[in-house]
């Protein structure tokens, strides 16, 4: 799950005839299947998710987590490190174990990632620390991962133009004000001006981190200050003194590729096929074992669990790396898609974060209205199980926090359902699911403490037996489910917020 905004503050295409039996089978009387196994029922699949499994499961993630320890001092599954590609191996050989029940397809494509290991900016001749200092995100390391010293030399403007750099730029520390153009520009400004570093203060209240965003050659180590800390030093550099700084950030940024897993069952009609996904990636800060290992490692259950009995219509599970550095995988996978190929997807079912301590059992409000159409049928069924199993539920936005934002995008009916992240639960929410409230539904949320400690087991099988239950219904029947209709949409291409990283300018 990406963090909430306030957080990061920082031709029509039809399926294709829709072929359902003419008589479906009911759970009373299994019908078997050409390949000689029952057809699936929900009460059946429901039946085997088991939390001994997903414990089984999840203590196994936080093992491959640690692979990641001499790199990272901690565990971690973020892309890029041994962590994400030890999660990477294990879904791939679980599904390989599986035999021909399922064509697995590894979609590899490019990532930029970046670590900030550690950062120190002193300004003044006293070595003050400024509180709110933070190295941007993909900023590069300072010269040979050492501290640099230099004289803090304000930029005229916004640093948008290389006229605003004037000469004692070379060998400084610039200072640049936000605002006008993206961080990225004005470090590699400062680059080619040939300052040492490069110190961006806010224009406007409380800190600032961001990132570079895409690496270039020019870019020199660059912090993010907030406008309280700079005042200070504004002052004295328009009254012409000099103000010393020193500065240091070891770093790395780098290209790498990383793979999106897909898993297609051979069974059931391949032109009408059930989708669902969950990430397979973490943050840097910590191993992610609900964030996301609880939804990867629940589809990797239901997966295993679905091979004992037949599907009349294809399910495919699909695991995105990238989520982490901005929805790259699940977009990477929508924007490939041919528009035979989009139109083969009746729907998509995101399943991001579904073992939270302190959880919610929030549903994405997912309408008509604001959505391809058929989410908001999807919506009802969540809500429906809820209510059958005597559960209260919450609905929240829908507003493009996790993978299923780029199949939206591109006409695929989507929804989902989470446990919680970094929300604050109500009193209200208290008494409907118990936890504590004033607290976040999951107060691990992006850091260390991510561990399998942190997972809610009732909750987690709670919300696996849902994914098993609409991955049935489904898997048997679209039976009154919407027809897929136009693929292109409105907002295709329009980047929205959690699209890319983090704040650019
Ligand atoms: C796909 O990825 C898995 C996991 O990393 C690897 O074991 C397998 O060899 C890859 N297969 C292909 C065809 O690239
Ligand atoms: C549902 O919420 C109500 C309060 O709104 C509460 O009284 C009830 O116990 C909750 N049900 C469950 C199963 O937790
Ligand atoms: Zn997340």
């Amino acid at each position: 799950m990406r963090p909430s905004l306030v957080l990061a503050f920082a031709s029509q295409v039809v399926a294709a005839g829709i072929q359902l039996p003419l008589v479906l089978p009911s759970a009373s009387s299994p019908a078997v299947s050409s390949v000689g196994k029952p057809i699936v029922t929900s009460d059946a699949l429901q039946a085997d998710i088991d939390a001994k499994n997903l414990l089984e499961r999840a203590n196994h993630l936080y093992e491959l987590a640690k692979l990641s320890n001499p790199d990272y001092s901690h565990p971690t599954r973020v892309i890029g490190s041994k962590g994400h590609v030890a999660t990477i191996d294990y879904i791939y050989s679980t599904i390989a174990s599986l035999g021909d029940y399922y064509t697995i397809t590894n979609q590899t494509f490019n990532a930029v990632v970046g670590n900030v290991f550690e950062f120190r900016l002193e300004l003044g001749g006293g070595g003050n620390v400024p509180k709110s200092a933070s190295a941007m995100s993909l900023t590069p390391p300072t010269k040979n991962k050492g501290p640099v010293f230099g004289p803090l030399v304000l930029v005229d403007n916004d640093g948008c133009d290389q006229t605003d750099y004037a000469s004692n730029v070379v060998g400084s520390i610039a200072f640049i004000r936000r605002g006008t153009c993206t961080f990225g520009q004005k470090s590699a400004l400062a680059g080619k001006a040939g300052a040492v570093a490069a110190v961006i203060y806010n224009n406007g209240q409380g800190s600032l981190s961001g990132t570079l965003g895409e690496p270039s050659p020019d870019h020199v180590a660059t912090f993010g200050l907030s406008r309280e800390d700079s005042e200070p030093y504004i002052e004295e550099l328009r009254a012409g003194k000099t103000v010393a700084a020193k500065a240091y950030i070891d770093s790395i940024v780098e290209n790498i590729k990383t793979v999106n897993i897909v898993a297609q069952t051979n069974g059931g009609d391949a032109e009408n096929c059930v989708m669902l996904g969950a990430h397979s990636d973490s943050v840097a800060e910590g191993p992610g074992i609900n964030d996301d290992g609880s939804g990867s490692l629940t589809l990797l259950e239901v997966a295993t669990q679905l091979t004992k009995y037949s599907v009349n219509n294809c399910v495919r599970f699909g695991w995105w790396a990238g989520e982490e550095e901005g929805l790259l995988g699940s977009d990477y996978y929508v924007a490939m898609l041919s528009t035979e190929e989009n139109g083969k997807i009746r729907l998509f079912m995101d399943y991001d974060m579904l073992a939270s301590p302190n959880y919610a059992n929030q549903v994405y409000d997912a309408t008509n209205e604001a959505n391809p159409t058929g989410s908001q049928e999807l919506r009802d069924l969540y809500i429906d199980f809820y209510q059958s199993n005597d559960q209260n539920y919450t609905l929240i936005p829908f507003d493009g926090r996790s993978d299923y934002d780029a199949f939206i995008k591109h006409g695929i009916p989507g929804g989902g359902i989470a446990a919680g992240a970094e929300g604050v639960k109500t009193k209200e929410e208290a008494e409907m699911f118990g936890g504590k409230a004033g607290e976040w539904f999951d107060p691990c949320y992006h850091q260390l403490c991510d561990t399998v400690d942190n997972l809610n087991l009732a909750a987690w099988e709670l919300n696996s037996k849902l994914v098993a239950h609409s991955v049935a219904t489904f898997a048997r029947s679209f039976d009154g489910f919407p027809e897929r209709c136009t693929v292109e949409s409105e907002s295709h291409g329009v980047a929205s917020y959690w699209h890319g990283p983090k704040l650019v300018m």
